[in-house]
């Protein structure tokens, strides 16, 4: 990453400890991690290396065992609710499961609504509130009016993970969390989602840490790309550099779990 970028969210010594004695998981492992803005990183391993953890401190859902976490240069306090709320305008996140994400009883537009009143909304007309929800719902190619009075849990997964998508296209926050977002849909929604990600990144100027055991996508749509084995960061650096040129044999083996990239690859470098 160029010099002149600024850093957005860093860690030092980030550690996670679950459980005491013989249920002793060091989850995440003194993790040092340096986000600039506008960036696409993508943080690859096993399952069970530790990412979602790794994502939760980041947004601050579980507290961390050791290290800190500083958000724009500044050490982050979400020692209160008001703090934390004022936090969540600045970083978001999509997660594995998009049912977990939404409160079954609230309805869609609720959902929209909060966004619209996270972002100071709350005075805005009714008329302007369903401008932008239907805005931001054509966004994901989703019809507001089909969705206005119905709950999450009476979409498909493919259409909640679009909703999700609109969520974000109204909170507009600095740094989007994506952990695994595409694992629910077929390849082809998949691309559709990960496009409109992209293009969402590129018109908010969001910086995106993609979450994946797909070395594949990472290479795909990152500029720098951490890989992660048993809490730590083993290797990390641009995507090229990581995936085209892996010095740990860890690295290597997630590489050889997809070879569909390879042949592109050769292809490539012929
Ligand atoms: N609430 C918890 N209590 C105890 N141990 C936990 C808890 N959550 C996660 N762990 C353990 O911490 C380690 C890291 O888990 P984590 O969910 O962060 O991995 P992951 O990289 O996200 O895996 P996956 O790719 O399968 O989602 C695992 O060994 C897991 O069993
Ligand atoms: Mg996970």
């Amino acid at each position: 990453m160029p010099s002149d970028k600024k850093i957005c969210l860093s860690t030092s010594g980030l550690t996670k400890i679950y459980g005491f004695g013989a249920h002793r998981t060091v989850a995440v492992d003194h993790v040092d991690l340096k986000l600039y803005e506008g960036e696409v990183v993508s943080i690859v391993g096993e399952s069970g290396s530790g990412k979602t953890t790794l994502a939760k401190m980041l947004l601050g859902l579980i507290s961390s065992s050791e290290g800190d976490i500083y958000f724009q240069g500044v050490k982050r306090d979400i020692s209160s609710q008001k703090k934390k709320q004022e936090y969540w305008k600045n970083i978001q996140a999509i997660f594995q499961d998009p049912f977990s994400s939404y409160n079954i009883f609230n309805k869609i537009d609720s959902v929209l609504l909060d966004c619209i009143h996270m972002r100071g909304g709350r005075n805005l007309s009714r008329e302007k509130k369903v401008e932008l929800m239907t805005e931001a719902c054509s966004f994901v190619n989703l019809k507001f009016e089909e969705l206005t009075n119905k709950y999450p849990f009476e979409l498909s997964g493919g259409q909640m993970q679009r909703l999700m998508i609109a969520r974000i296209f109204l909170l507009k926050p600095k740094i989007l969390l994506a952990d695994e977002p595409t694992s629910m849909i077929d390849a082809c929604s998949r691309a559709t989602i990960l496009d409109m990600l992209m293009q969402l990144r590129k018109e908010i100027g969001m910086t995106v840490i993609f979450i994946t055991h797909d070395i594949g996508l990472a290479y795909y749509v990152s500029d720098t790309v951490y890989i992660m084995e048993h809490g730590r960061f083993v290797e990390f650096g641009s995507a090229d550099e990581v995936i085209l040129q892996p010095r740990e044999p860890y690295t290597q083996r997630l590489i050889n779990d997809v070879p569909k990239i390879y042949e592109e690859w050769d292809l490539s470098t012929v």
